[in-house]
């Protein structure tokens, strides 16, 4: 199987560099092919520095649809928000005139609603997309496809007709019902770069490598001819 590339980096600082090179180059390369380039990023914690650097680089972003890998079942304003971190970092400077497509709709009733709504309003994007930044929990969640989740057989099929889907509150996680595109989706893109930091994630990931790892990102990382890279930093 050819296993995805894995780039240690002496740095965080090195990383957030050349993460945010790399998908200004793809969205670069979009650009200059298509009308429009797309983009779907994680949330929590890691990539916030990543996305501070992009809001910055000079790149036609009113061509640039930016979404979300996935998204908690909150208020937009809540702290927790994953689409208000991106507003708080990567939806700034230059990067404020991307188009934004979030996955949770505060007036939906419910997660599966807002599921449907999101999944209707990402068939319009350009597909495939241009990158995905992905993130993934030291549980080897990815997006928000976590271990045991009863929203795995759907979230987890290469094939599945759906992009985004509705996600459970599950034990041990998530604590909340979410949003998350599907790994079909995931691997819908040009270039996919799954983002990690630290010694508990380098070790996740070395389990998700054993021949029968059950974690959603051995999935991932099995999933052949997918344009996957790994980068890693302390
Ligand atoms: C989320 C993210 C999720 C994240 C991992 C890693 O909504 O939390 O999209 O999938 O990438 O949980 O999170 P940290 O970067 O906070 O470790």
């Amino acid at each position: 199987m050819n296993e995805p590339s894995l780039r240690r980096f002496e740095t965080w600082d090195e990383l957030t560099a050349t993460a945010a090179d790399a998908v200004v180059g793809a969205l670069h390369a979009g650009l200059q092919a298509r009308e429009e380039a797309s983009l779907a990023v994680a949330g929590g914690r890691t990539p916030g520095d990543i996305y501070r650097r992009l809001s910055t680089q000079s790149l036609d972003w009113s061509r640039v649809v930016v979404t979300l890998t996935d998204e908690r079942w909150i208020d937009p304003a809540s702290p927790e928000s994953n689409a208000r971190l991106l507003g708080e970092t990567l939806l700034q400077d230059r990067a404020a005139s991307a188009r934004f497509i979030p996955l949770n709709d505060p007036s939906a009733v419910s997660p599966e609603a807002a599921a449907a709504v999101a999944d209707t309003a990402l068939a319009a994007a350009p597909w495939p997309l241009d990158a995905v930044l992905l993130g993934m929990g030291d549980d080897g969640h990815i997006a928000s496809l976590f271990p045991g989740n009863s929203a795995l057989t759907i979230g987890l099929d290469p094939e599945a007709l759906l992009r985004c889907i509705a996600v459970p509150a599950g034990e041990p996680a998530p604590p909340q019902p979410r949003l998350s595109l599907t790994l079909r989706a995931l691997l819908d893109t040009r270039l996919l770069l799954l983002v990690i930091r630290g010694a508990g994630k380098l070790d996740a990931l070395d389990r998700a490598r054993e021949p029968d790892a059950a974690a959603p990102v051995a999935t991932l990382l099995r999933q052949t001819g997918a344009p996957v890279s790994i980068f890693w930093a302390p």
